[in-house]
């Protein structure tokens, strides 16, 4: 399959150059990475997720989609954009061409900016919810009252579009004003604290949710798998996830491995960002389903269920107003380094094919960015009544499920086809660094036959054509 068709291989590497600049060191793009994977998916999307389809299988099918098919992609993406060291279209293109495929793979690439724009519209509406909960629980108005009525102030919260309309303005034009400055500068840093700030937080809450008395049910439901509540749906749904989670199939870290430096392992770097966000994840499931359980809440409440739960936490727990405020604030970071991470694909495209400015490319993103959020901010309220759903869904639920759970998984399965069979052993091996042990080879095999058959499989059971 491979046909590589530079001779002069070393010399070619060694002359390209990404066009944005470097990483400063291994820790950036680490913290870079994590910052992008650690995000809503965490703490907003895993816990509902996983209430909704039945908790502990669901958790194992995710585990597993995340170490043996998100991983490898992960890898892939990262030394696929180093040696490209473009923007993941052109990377695309270019690689095709050099390992004697085709330069066709660049739709690969422009795949995944379609499917950026469309996480990010949805993306930007719910870090929207953070910031209102920044204010909604700083001025005390959530403090010592009952879930019922923290309940009841998330319903109203939906209801009322203007307010979710100003605060998703308000979440794109700070991820714009970043994106036109450069990510680098000012990002690097804040990523630095904000990061290791919410992991101790989340550490506080785990303290208070071990004192429910609840705390066994709540890791018994997480991690006590009943396969009888998994329906092909929920396959599809946790490998979805475990690619959301992990910021693959859609060229975002492909992005960022293009500015990192030569001599860094990608194999270390990788174990390291999956294993960070996999306990964030887990420690936010820790934290809620306990909760959930100790005040009789329905953990399969959707989207909102963060919001309903946690604030109950807060309320009856010492310098509860004062967490909470900081809990809103730290996870409005979070979402806003992986707002970063969604568009940057996109800005580097539009900034290397047509030579636009950085400010104007992050102006006209942002803006169809918003666009498209306008369908999210009203699913769940003007447009919540069924004569505007589709299959069933809101607008939300249709971009959030055809974005996350089929666009990432064929990306991720196509970059993985790419780096595995297209790609020639002698270029992947030389940006691995790992010689041909056995790490090697156990990437190879991952890449080659177990990602793309696991999603291949959950394609064809979703839709019928097997039955699992
Ligand atoms: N991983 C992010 C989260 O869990 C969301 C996300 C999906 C993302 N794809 C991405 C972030 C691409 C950055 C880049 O919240």
């Amino acid at each position: 399959m491979c046909r590589y068709i530079f001779e002069q291989e070393n010399i070619i590497m060694s002359n390209r150059k990404s066009l944005h600049g470097n990483w400063s060191s291994r820790t950036a793009f680490i913290l870079a990475v994590t910052g992008s994977a650690v995000g809503l998916g965490n703490i907003w999307k895993f816990p509902y997720i996983t209430g909704e389809n039945g908790g502990g299988a669901f958790v194992l099918v995710y585990l597993v989609c995340v170490f043996a098919v998100g991983l490898p992609i992960l890898m892939s993406e990262i030394l696929m954009g180093r040696r490209g060291r473009r923007n993941p279209v052109k990377t695309m293109e270019l690689l095709g061409e050099e390992e004697g495929n085709s330069k066709h793979w660049k739709w690969l690439g422009l795949w995944g900016i379609v499917a950026g724009f469309l996480i990010l519209s949805f993306y930007s509406v719910i870090a929207g919810w953070a910031l209102a909960y920044v204010f909604k629980s700083g001025s005390g108005a959530l403090a010592g009252v009952s879930a019922e009525t923290i309940s009841s102030t998330f319903g109203a919260h939906l209801g009322d579009w203007k307010s979710l309309l100003f605060w998703h303005t308000f979440f794109m034009l700070v991820t714009a004003f970043i994106v036109g400055r450069g990510v680098q500068r000012g990002l690097e840093k804040a990523v630095q604290f904000l990061m290791p700030a919410l992991f101790i937080l989340l550490l506080v809450l785990l303290l208070y949710s071990m004192n429910t008395g609840h705390f066994m049910d709540g890791v018994k439901y997480l991690f006590e798998p009943d396969f009888d509540k998994l329906s092909p749906n929920s396959w599809i749904i946790a490998m979805g996830h475990a690619f959301f989670t992990l910021s693959v199939g859609m060229g975002a870290i492909m992005a960022y491995g293009a500015y990192l430096p030569q001599d860094t392992s990608i194999g270390t770097t990788a174990v390291a960002v999956v294993f960070a966000d996999t306990l964030i994840a887990l420690l936010a499931g820790l934290v809620i389903f306990p909760i959930v359980i100790a005040n009789g809440l329905d953990g399969g409440s959707g989207p909102g269920l963060i919001f309903e739960t946690l604030p109950v936490a807060f309320s009856q727990m010492p310098f509860g107003t004062l967490f909470a405020t900081l809990f809103f604030i730290l996870l409005s970071f979070a979402a806003l380094t992986s707002a970063i991470g969604l568009i940057e694909p996109a800005l580097a495209w539009i900034i290397e094919s047509f030579k636009w400015s950085r400010i104007k490319a992050a102006a006209v993103a942002s803006i169809i960015v918003w666009v498209l959020g306008l369908g999210t901010v009203f699913s769940f309220n003007l447009w919540s009544g069924e004569e505007y759903q589709f299959f069933g869904k809101t607008v939300f639920d249709n971009i959030d499920y055809f974005a996350s759970n089929i666009m990432l998984p064929l990306g991720g399965m196509f970059i993985s086809i790419f780096a595995g069979w297209v790609m020639c052993r002698v270029s992947t091996s030389d940006e691995l660094g790992f010689g041909t042990d056995w790490r090697y080879t156990s990437w190879v095999w991952l890449s080659r036959i177990v990602a793309p058959l696991a999603v291949l499989f959950v394609m064809l059971a979703k839709f019928g054509v097997i039955k699992p």
